[in-house]
């Protein structure tokens, strides 16, 4: 193995931390731009009690409401269009990934003189990646992409419909301001997509990865298993804090880099379904949910082992001397029931995608992420037909 790995994020977790928001933000700058979303965190309290604990520590506040889930490069350029107006010297974002994505490209857009989509990576000639972008601070209100202690966020163009990726050292939320009580009002059906979204960024790099990461897998494994276990008590009784908390830790550990560390591995679901999310403005953990187990069935073909070993160690499935194939598809299959038992669609028809498109969306997929062979990388890696296979069957 041959990796570098560093997140300088600083997590403060437990309830009531939301609390400490003025004083963690005192410390980056007098004034914050305060971005949200569509209203979820003033009809939950959470508005009110950020905004009283920066007023409390002498903050004065900018506002950028209204972030679309699927967030637009419109409002990102609003965004950094208050943060410049205003003067302000740190990003607070108060909501979901889709507020906590935003966010930080504002912040790196408040800095540059650029149209911000150039930052987002399109397959366009002469992209800025950023460098610099004020400091951020993410008080996540719902467990599901792990944005608040990554380096990444997940941009649409309404014009072109496209999603696209950017991904900068400068992205890291300087703090990530975690109150597992902020996500009690998340519906069921959100929080389900969020269980799926945490499972898929570990299966990812699970079943795309390197060999030789035993580290990596059991890693790996356990956050699978902790969301298995927690995540429906969570869509069961929103108000388990417990289970609120368990499946909010399991989110960030998904994608803060830990699990993926060594492995190398491309996310060629979560690009697939970038490219569905752009279309229909769907939640990307119900499109991610729809398409990942027929993707698992056709990279079964190549690695049925691997396959075997997830039925095996998430399932108790054993291979029982009827080949690894046979266990691999019984593995795949308890975990689409598994998803579809907590209401995640596991049909894109479930999801409200029809089958019209699905040549454009490999188109996008391959637009947005080819390999220098013109491929998507993974294991396997991917053709266009090879992606319109996995969405027919995924029909
Ligand atoms: O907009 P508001 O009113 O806040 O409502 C949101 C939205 O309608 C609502 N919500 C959020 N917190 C709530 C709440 N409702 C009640 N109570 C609360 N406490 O939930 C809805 C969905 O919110 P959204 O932020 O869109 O969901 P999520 O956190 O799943 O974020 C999805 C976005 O993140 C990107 C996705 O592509 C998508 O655009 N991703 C970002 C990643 C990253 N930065 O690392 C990785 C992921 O793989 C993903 O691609
Ligand atoms: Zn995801």
């Amino acid at each position: 193995m041959h990796f570098q790995y560093q997140n300088p994020t600083r997590i403060i977790f437990g309830t009531r931390t939301i609390e400490r928001l003025g004083e963690v933000v005192r410390e980056l700058g007098p004034k914050a731009l305060l971005v949200t979303g569509g209203g979820s965190v003033k009809r939950s309290g959470a508005y009110d009690r950020a905004v009283e604990s920066l007023r409390a520590a002498g903050i004065a506040i900018a506002e950028c409401d209204g972030v679309e889930p699927n967030p637009r490069i419109s409002s990102v350029r609003r965004g950094a269009e208050t943060a410049r107006r205003e003067g302000c010297r740190v990003v607070v974002a108060l909501g979901g990934g889709s507020v906590m994505d935003a966010a930080k490209v504002m912040a790196a857009a408040a800095c540059y003189e650029g149209d911000p989509w150039n930052m987002l990576g399109h397959g366009q000639e002469g992209r800025h990646i950023p460098t610099e972008a004020l400091p951020i601070v993410t008080v996540p209100t719902l467990a599901a992409t792990g944005s608040e202690m990554n380096a990444g966020a997940v941009i649409s163009d309404q014009e072109s419909t496209l999603k696209a990726v950017v991904s900068a050292p400068c992205l890291y939320p300087k703090t990530a301001l975690v109150d597992p009580e902020l996500t009690m009002s998340v519906p069921p059906d959100q929080t389900a997509y969020g269980v799926c979204d945490l499972i898929t960024h570990v299966t990812e790099s699970y079943f795309n990865g390197v060999d030789g990461t035993p580290v990596q897998d059991r890693f790996a494994e356990g956050v699978i298993l902790t969301a298995m276990e927690w995540g429906p008590r969570a869509v069961a009784d929103g108000r388990d804090i417990e289970a609120r908390e368990q499946v909010q830790w399991a989110s960030i550990a998904a994608l803060n880099g830990w699990v993926q560390a060594g492995t190398l591995s491309p996310f060629p679901v979560h690009m697939i379904e970038h490219s569905i999310s752009a279309h229909h403005d769907i939640a990307h953990g119900a499109g991610l949910s729809a398409i990942n187990p027929s993707w698992m069935r056709f990279a079964a073909r190549t690695r049925p082992e691997r396959f075997a070993l997830f039925a095996s160690r998430i399932f108790g499935v054993p291979e029982g001397g009827r080949g690894e194939m046979a266990a691999a598809l019984e593995g795949i299959d308890r975990f689409e029931a598994f998803l579809g038992s907590i209401g995640c669609p596991t049909s894109l028809t479930a999801a409200g995608v029809g089958g019209e498109l699905i040549e454009r969306y490999a188109e996008d997929t391959l637009l947005i992420s080819a390999n220098a062979q013109g491929l998507l990388a993974g294991r396997p890696a991917m053709t266009k037909k090879d992606i319109v296979e996995v969405l027919r069957s995924a029909r």
